[in-house]
């Protein structure tokens, strides 16, 4: 499979067929499996309703979308995709482990031998080794994040969105955990889907970055960003040709609001 998502002529709305005013209109939109793609556009202009739909949390109103080769409600019975959004909604009365661990049924008395491990696994592999039996409220929120993105994980999904999920954090926070979903990115080859208010963690994390103007909402530059980058999606921040690139997606994101 060579897409991971294809959209065509979509159109999105809220309200139903009858009173629906368009979000998204006639978007056309082709995601490689396996790749990194940000996203970027002004407020309002339905970033988030287009992860809702692809996440099937939103039946589009015209148009086709195809994910990972399938319908959106199969996708999401088979717990391929992932999320992270801004505010991660950790349960304040779990443990940071029982939260990882609650897509896949904590509680039930079903967690199998082999979560349970992954789930230590992937608690370790976002710095929180130790802090597993802590609640949401003991942490940090570039923390609580991690215990989002780890619990995300769980289920192995070969789609993630990621809503902003940076967005509440301190710049030398979120570079860190920028590198360390890079690094997860690259072992796992999951496909990213990643919504950034930020021109400088667009471009830097993504192999692509595209940009949505609002009213309705529309895809009005796509930019391929791995002839600037290294093998493995790699580049420093500061490299003349990713600060050019920005100053591109500035003007573009300038002239969508
Ligand atoms: N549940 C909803 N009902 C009605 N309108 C909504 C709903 N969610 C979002 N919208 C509207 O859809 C548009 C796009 O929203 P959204 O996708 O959240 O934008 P973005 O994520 O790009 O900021 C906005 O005008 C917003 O007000
Ligand atoms: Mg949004």
């Amino acid at each position: 499979m060579t897409n991971a998502i294809e959209a065509s002529r979509l159109d999105v709305g809220y309200g139903g067929r009858q009173v629906a005013v368009k979000v998204l209109s006639g978007l056309d939109l082709t995601v490689k499996t396996g790749s990194f793609l940000s996203i970027l556009g002004p407020s309002g202009c339905g970033k988030s309703t287009l992860l809702r739909v692809v996440a099937d949390l939103l039946d589009p109103l015209g148009g086709t979308i195809s994910v990972l080769g399938d319908t959106p409600h199969a996708v999401r019975s088979r717990r391929d995709v992932g999320f992270v959004f801004q505010d991660s909604t950790l349960l304040p009365w779990r443990t940071v482990r029982d939260n990882v661990r609650l897509p896949l049924g904590v509680g039930q008395g079903s967690l199998t031998r082999k979560i349970e491990d992954r789930s230590e696994e992937l608690l370790d592999l976002m710095g929180l080794g130790g802090f597993g039996g802590r609640l949401p409220h003991q942490l940090s929120g570039g923390q609580r994040q991690r215990v989002a993105i780890a619990r995300a994980l769980l289920g192995q999904p070969k789609l993630l969105l990621m809503d902003e999920p940076f967005g509440a954090l301190d710049e030398i926070t979120r570079d860190r955990l920028n590198d360390e979903l890079l690094n997860l990115w690259r072992r796992t080859g999951t496909t990213i889907l990643f919504v950034t208010h930020s021109i400088a963690e667009a471009a830097y994390l993504g192999e692509r970055v595209i940009v949505l103007a609002a009213n309705p909402g529309r895809l009005v530059k796509d930019l391929d960003m791995r002839p600037l980058k290294q093998d493995g999606n790699r580049c420093t921040r500061e490299d003349p040709a990713i600060v050019a690139a920005m100053a591109e997606l500035r003007t573009a994101l300038e002239r969508a609001s």
